[in-house]
């Protein structure tokens, strides 16, 4: 909570630059209110007109909105499009084809340059290799890379031919690749025969092969391997394809499937409260109009910008401002397959001086790092590096503490570049509230204002509307276009995730906790307000990690807090009851590095938990339900427990606060 409150006395404001606002696409605050105001009056004419202007349509919609199955909405559902021809073929016809698309740098540094012509043919023999090997519209694709241009290629090839791609982090466990293509039902699975990073090869195709092995993947037939680094890999002759020799036959033209505009462009899982992952689906077009209309008003971005996000095509992040948004809107991006501290942890800043980068998105957690790295070692810091090309700068994922968006401001954006702090998820597809770099007033750790068209309020548990200056519950008041359709093969877990009876029925419901500034209605977002943690910007359910432990032989019972992290925002601290007496020691120590290297074999290594404590049990009330809130304080290391009045076992607390 000290952050929050930080955040809430902060009284720094920034103004944008006049040499921002003069030539940014929303230019000055007038400017954007004038569009907030033509959605309030007309929601669907607005979104109408942005549809029909940033997107090319091969049959136009004619109907913008279709609320008749709500909260199953629908957008532009009778208009037809492909979202690869939007990324790439109409590009190439308006005669950007030899304009750099990606400016690929590999962890050893290499860089390769794609461009926008490159990258349709390449895209169009894989789109025809797919078909090739049986691919057909409406099929699911897992999609296991690296970064890479494979990675990005492999994804429009998918849209290409309307098969629905779902990208797997490579972090992820086989026994979490395993769940998500058996619950998408995939037919084919493309993949790396290893990943680099920092230096090291990380194996990718092994641990497809371990996750097919794991029984119910029956549905896929073909395995396609991009060679990466030539290490060894075991080959099943049936099903594995290497990726060269596949399109190496395959002819460069590939006509684009036209899609209705409600098909389903991807799903991917992003952890909830329950030990489930849900497989958010996205839509085709109303997904894509936001992916692009965002890069024009978050990043302003303009044909000569060269953009760079950091993320992985892993995460929601990757596939909106990586894969779709910086390609529909025609500009030239760097991806990047390393890490920010390999060599050195001034490789951020010698990339955006090389390849003179112009716009930059990045994670808190990244710079908070960086931030420790440049004190330690004077050689990292950005000021050692020509950074006077950035223009605008961003961050995504996670609350910013003031104190980090500082230094971001003045030491990398040179106290020039505005900042945009991005608050957006997995199910809302683009970001929703956010400050135009041209026109919002910034200050420091707040998102400030919902983008336009966006309905975005804090309501208490009944959804009541509540003042600002008062905090509540984040929610959304209509439907937008870039809203996810439901979740894949579980309607009513949509339904009862996100349009909760609670607060009426119509209201999306975010997940975290918000108040808006009594003066200027900013947003400050307070964290979530479910069981889910923000490691790195990486959302974990705490059941998830429960569950992971529980199946462990000797574990009996586990509970998982956060507790609040200086670097990665959110740390996983778990209280652990085993079948055998409470070890202590040596032995302790031993017992918790097994149960941490099981969940990260279980889930990945993100949901390793930071601290593990053991108890004979845990707090429970009378009824049985364990006490979250004292299991949290324990974590942040308080000692004594306002109320226990309540406890069952009280003197648990004392061996559950004993770090290991
Ligand atoms: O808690 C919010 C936090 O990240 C959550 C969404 O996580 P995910 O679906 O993985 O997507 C992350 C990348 C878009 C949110 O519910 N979050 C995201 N952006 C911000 C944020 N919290 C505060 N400020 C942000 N800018």
């Amino acid at each position: 909570m000290a952050a929050i409150e930080s955040v809430m006395h902060e009284g720094r404001v920034f103004e944008p630059a006049a040499s921002i606002v003069e030539t940014a696409a929303v230019s000055g605050m007038p400017a954007y209110h004038a569009l907030v105001a033509e959605a309030e009056r007309d929601y669907e004419g607005f979104w109408g007109r942005l549809a029909r202007t940033a997107l090319d349509w091969q049959t136009p919609f004619t109907k913008v909105l279709d609320e008749s199955r709500a909260p199953f909405y629908t957008w532009f559902e009778d208009g037809r499009l492909n979202a690869s021809y939007n990324c790439l073929d109409r590009h190439v016809e308006n005669g950007l084809g030899e304009k750099a698309a990606l400016i690929f740098e590999a962890d050893d540094g290499t860089v390769t340059r794609v461009s926008y012509r490159d990258l349709l043919a390449r895209v169009s023999r894989l789109a025809n290799a797919l078909k090739a090997r049986g691919v057909k519209t409406g099929d699911r694709v897992v999609i296991y890379m690296p970064m890479s241009v494979e990675g990005v290629v492999a994804m429009q090839a998918c849209a290409r031919i309307g098969a629905t791609h779902s990208v797997v982090f490579g972090g992820f466990s086989s026994k979490s690749l395993n769940e998500r293509i058996v619950d998408a039902g995939a037919v084919a699975v493309i993949t790396a025969d290893e990943q680099m990073r920092g230096g090291r090869a990380l194996p990718l195709k092994s641990i497809v092969d371990e996750a097919l092995a794991a029984g119910g993947t029956e549905t896929v037939t073909s395995v396609i391997v991009y060679r990466r680094t030539g290490g060894d890999v075991h080959w099943d002759a049936a099903r594995d394809l290497w990726l060269h020799e596949l399109v190496a036959t395959q002819s460069d033209v590939c006509a684009p499937e036209w899609v209705g505009a409600e098909h389903p462009l991807f799903i991917l899982y992003t952890s909830g409260s329950t030990g489930k992952p849900k497989g958010v689906q996205h839509s085709t077009g109303g997904y894509l109009l936001w992916a692009q209309q965002t890069m024009q008003w978050t990043f302003d971005i303009k044909s000569e910008d060269v953009f760079w996000c950091t993320a992985d095509i892993g995460w929601i992040t990757g596939h909106t401002y990586i894969c779709y948004g910086p390609t529909a809107a025609g500009a030239t991006q760097v991806i990047f397959e390393g890490v920010p501290t390999y060599p050195d942890a001034g490789r951020f800043w010698k990339m955006i001086e090389q390849h003179r980068v112009t716009v930059f998105y990045t994670a808190p957690t990244a710079i908070r790092s960086l931030i420790k790295a440049a004190d330690a070692n004077p050689e990292v810091h950005p000021r050692r590096y020509d950074l006077s090309s950035l223009r605008v700068i961003g961050t995504v994922g996670e609350p910013i503490n003031p104190a980090a968006w500082m230094w971001y401001h003045d030491e990398v954006g040179g106290g020039r570049c505005p900042i945009v702090d991005t608050f957006w998820q997995t199910e809302t597809g683009g970001h929703v509230i956010s400050p135009l770099p041209g026109a919002t007033p910034l200050v420091p750790g707040s998102c400030t204002l919902p983008l336009p068209g966006i309905l975005a309020a804090v309501v208490d548990e009944t959804g009541q509307e509540v003042p600002n200056g008062q905090g509540g519950i984040l929610v959304i008041k209509r439907p937008w276009p870039a809203m996810l359709r439901t979740v894949w093969r579980d309607p009513e877990r949509f339904r009862k995730s996100y349009f909760p009876e609670e607060l009426g029925g119509t209201l999306y419901l975010a997940g975290d906790g918000a108040v808006r500034d009594a003066t200027t209605g900013n947003f400050t977002i307070m964290g979530r307000i479910d069981d889910v943690l923000n490691i790195s910007g990486h959302r974990m359910g705490t059941m998830e990690i429960e569950s992971a432990l529980v199946s462990h032989p000797l574990v009996a019972e586990a509970a998982v807090v956060g507790r609040p992290d200086d670097t990665t925002g959110e740390a996983i601290v778990a209280f652990v009851v085993l079948k055998r007496t409470r070890p202590t020691g040596d032995e302790g120590r031993a017992i918790a590095n097994e149960l941490r290297a099981w969940v990260a074999k279980q889930i990945g290594p993100i949901a390793k938990p930071r601290d593990l404590r053991f108890g004979d049990n845990l707090p429970k009330t009378r009824s049985g339900k364990i006490m979250r809130r004292l299991l949290r304080g324990l974590a942040k290391g308080e000692t004594a427990p306002q109320d226990t009045s309540t406890l069952e076992n009280p003197a648990i607390l004392e061996q559950l606060g004993e770090a290991l």
